[in-house]
């Protein structure tokens, strides 16, 4: 369910849940004839700053999509870049200082470097008892690939087909715990899920723009949680 929240004299729904598909980095890059890695550092930017305005406006859970099970396909040096870039955002302390935020991945690190799977860890662990936005990256998150590791547990753990509810597939999926997205935010012009949390989103809002992510800033946030006030006052009434 949303949550109510003050806005000046007035209330407003607020989405609990946020999750962001950051698309156009490339297109970004490409406009102004900047290499790709330009696209990704500025996207980056915009990453820290809507976190950071989520956890100041009391969003309650943020997930970005950072880099898709489909991704692995991309140049080398590309995904190099995307790694470093994540790489500098975990070591550099100045990014949670004074935050709050608690820092989640999902998605299956098997593949990953075995550096960042440590930095990661180290992020999940310094920032478990922050109380604000619960933010999660979504690194070699695929929703497919995510049922697939779910259906695979739940036969692990030795389940019996009568006792699989949708709850219990939901407390096996990467997000356990944490309420569905209620709003789906994808910029750049697509206007597809792209195996995006696709169990999770079985109700959730959708907002579409062509702006590209690294062009994204808080006033486009706030036009899109106006949009989702409006579509759940019509929707909330009796
Ligand atoms: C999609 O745009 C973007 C990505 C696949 C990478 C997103 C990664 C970041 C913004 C950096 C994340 C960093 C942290 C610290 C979470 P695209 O490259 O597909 O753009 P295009 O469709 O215009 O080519």
């Amino acid at each position: 369910m949303p949550s109510l929240k003050k806005n000046g004299n007035s209330e407003r729904v607020l989405p609990k849940h946020i999750a962001i598909i950051m698309d156009g980095n490339g297109r970004w890059a490409k406009k102004r004839h900047l290499p790709r890695t330009a696209g990704h550092a500025a996207g980056s930017k915009t990453f820290k700053d809507i976190a950071r305005y989520c956890n100041k406006i009391g969003i309650e859970y943020l997930t970005v999509y950072a880099f898709s099970t489909e991704n692995w396909k991309r140049p080398q040096q590309e995904i190099n870049n995307i790694m470093n870039i994540l790489r500098d955002y975990l070591k550099d302390t100045e990014n949670f200082k004074g935050e709050n935020i608690k820092l989640e991945f999902i998605g299956d690190r098997t593949p990953l470097d075995d550096d960042i799977k440590v930095l990661m860890q180290k992020a999940e662990k310094d920032s478990e008892n922050a109380t604000g936005l619960h933010l999660n990256i979504a690194l070699n998150y695929g929703g497919r690939d995510e049922i697939v590791h779910a259906v695979k547990d739940i036969i692990n753990e030795g389940i019996k087909p009568e006792e699989i509810t949708e709850q219990l597939i939901s407390d096996h999926l990467y997000t356990s715990g944490q309420p569905d997205p209620d709003f789906i935010i994808r910029p750049s012009g697509e206007y597809r899920l792209s195996n995006y949390l696709i169990w999770q989103s079985a109700y959730a809002e959708y907002w579409f723009s062509d702006i590209l992510w690294p062009d994204f800033n808080y006033k486009h946030l706030e036009k899109a949680l106006d949009d989702f006030n409006k579509r759940n006052r019509r929707y909330g009434g009796i």
